[in-house]
């Protein structure tokens, strides 16, 4: 199978944005591709799905969105004004602005708004992932949509999506922005647990099991008390139906992120988000990107930097964030290693799950499974320098349901009539 690989590139400046590099081909049709995955999945053994998949739970949840006008939107960020714009992706920019609350009464709720480029099918189709995956997701670790803008006008199309704002934007400027202050330990700790949570509740508690496949630093926002929620579902699909053991997709993702097995195959399964996990863990230990180009070759990879000092070996502290100083627990930075070396294991059979993965941060955080992290005191260890030791039944549809449902069925259609070609989208990881 040949396909087209998209590389999104927003590397170096915050100027600097998406470049598409084609590469390849595939011949997947778009309309399936934002709807269910259900006839592209391969037989093969075992199965984890539930009948109901995110289309009908869509149909059953989608009544929380609210459906913004277009120039209700622009009123809400000064006309989308350079002062509002907060942050750019690959699919267009972010806002911050101010709406009604739902009755018109009390104070203003400020949020932030995406809008999606005009260029080219694939911001709608992520658009309407976005819509459908966000509409049925409920969990503490998962940004909250607010609702959505969908307009054809004569001045072409606008695709918009309104989310709860949050306010200490992304993990990765915290981690690799030397503008920010340097995250505490205890703070690193707590994030990946929250981020694991969220990513657990996507693959094994929702009726319809969900695939993030777009898991990194940038899609993990930072709320007041930089509580982690993963954002960005554009990417998203439905997990294998029943019988199955994967979806079979156009390999989309980011470079230094994606799977090895799921780059190969196109098979994709919660696995491949349990890899990105492990990177993730790695980036949140070193305070160094997946994939820094400016480094010597050997060191440009995050992975094989990180496997030249092993865990059980003296050197091991040298790949700690050197901006921790000496203030983080080595012991538990090995343990942290230890589980996010099981995440990176070659056969994705062998990865953990993501709650076994929620499981094992507890232990590490010394988390009660209902309680918050305990304050763990930390002090200089002796053995070693830096050491310190601290679901709903379907029932009715409402008529509002069936009409959203209805108007975001159109919409892919629409998207699918813009284009009929699949594609293989790899964004480029920010490197330095
Ligand atoms: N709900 C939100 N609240 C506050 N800031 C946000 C919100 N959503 C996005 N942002 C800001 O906008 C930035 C860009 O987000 P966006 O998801 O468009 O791009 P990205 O994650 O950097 O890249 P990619 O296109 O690969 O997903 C984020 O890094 C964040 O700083
Ligand atoms: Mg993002």
């Amino acid at each position: 199978m040949k396909c087209f690989h998209y590389f999104k590139d927003k590397t170096r400046s915050r100027s600097q944005r998406s470049a598409p590099i084609l590469k390849a081909e595939t011949n997947l049709s778009l309309s399936e591709d934002v709807s269910s995955c259900k006839d592209r999945v391969t037989k093969s053994s075992g199965s984890t799905n539930s009948p109901r998949g995110i289309i009908e739970l869509y149909e059953e949840k989608a009544e929380k969105l609210r459906v913004f006008t277009y120039p209700e939107l622009r009123h809400a960020t000064n006309d989308f004004t350079r002062l509002r714009k907060i942050g750019e992706g690959g699919f267009g920019c972010v806002y911050k602005g101010t709406i009604k609350p739902i009755d018109a009464k009390g104070d203003p709720i400020v949020v932030a708004i995406k809008k999606l480029n005009q260029d080219g099918f694939q911001g709608h189709k992520q658009w309407v992932a976005e819509v459908q995956f966000l509409g049925v997701v409920d969990h503490p670790n998962l940004v909250k949509l607010i609702g959505y803008c969908a307009m054809d006008g004569e001045r072409g199309i606008q695709r918009l999506l309104v989310y709860e704002f949050m306010p200490n934007k992304s993990l990765e400027d915290h981690l690799f922005r030397k503008s920010h202050d340097p995250l505490p330990w205890q703070r690193r700790l707590q994030i990946m647990l929250g981020a694991a949570q969220g990513l657990a509740y996507l693959h094994e508690e929702l009726e319809a099991q969900v695939i993030f496949r777009d898991f990194k630093t940038s899609n993990i926002l930072l709320d007041e008390d930089f509580n982690p929620k993963l954002s960005d579902f554009g990417l998203a699909r439905e997990g294998p139906t029943e019988g199955n053991t994967h979806v079979s997709t156009a390999v989309m993702g980011t470079h230094g992120y994606a799977a090895p097995d799921y780059i190969e195959t196109g098979h994709l399964t919660a696995k491949s988000d349990v890899w990105s996990f492990g990177i993730v863990l790695y980036e949140i230990l070193t305070g160094r990107r997946s994939l820094e180009r400016s480094r010597p070759k050997e060191d440009q990879k995050l992975i094989d930097f990180v496997r030249r000092y092993p865990i059980d070996s003296k050197k091991f502290g040298i790949i700690i964030d050197p901006r921790l100083e000496a203030r983080y627990s080595l012991t538990d930075a090995r343990k942290i290693a230890k589980l996010a070396d099981s995440c990176l294991l070659k056969s994705a059979k062998d990865r953990p799950k993501m709650s076994q993965v929620v499981e094992s941060l507890k232990q590490i955080l010394d988390v009660s499974t209902e309680g918050s992290p305990s304050n763990k005191s930390y002090e200089v260890g002796d053995d070693e320098p830096g050491e310190l030791t601290e679901k709903s039944k379907m029932g009715e549809v409402s008529d509002s349901s069936k009409r959203r449902l209805a108007q975001l069925a159109k919409l892919s259609e629409h998207v699918g009539g813009v284009s009929k070609k699949g594609f293989m989208i790899m964004h480029r990881a920010k490197v330095s």
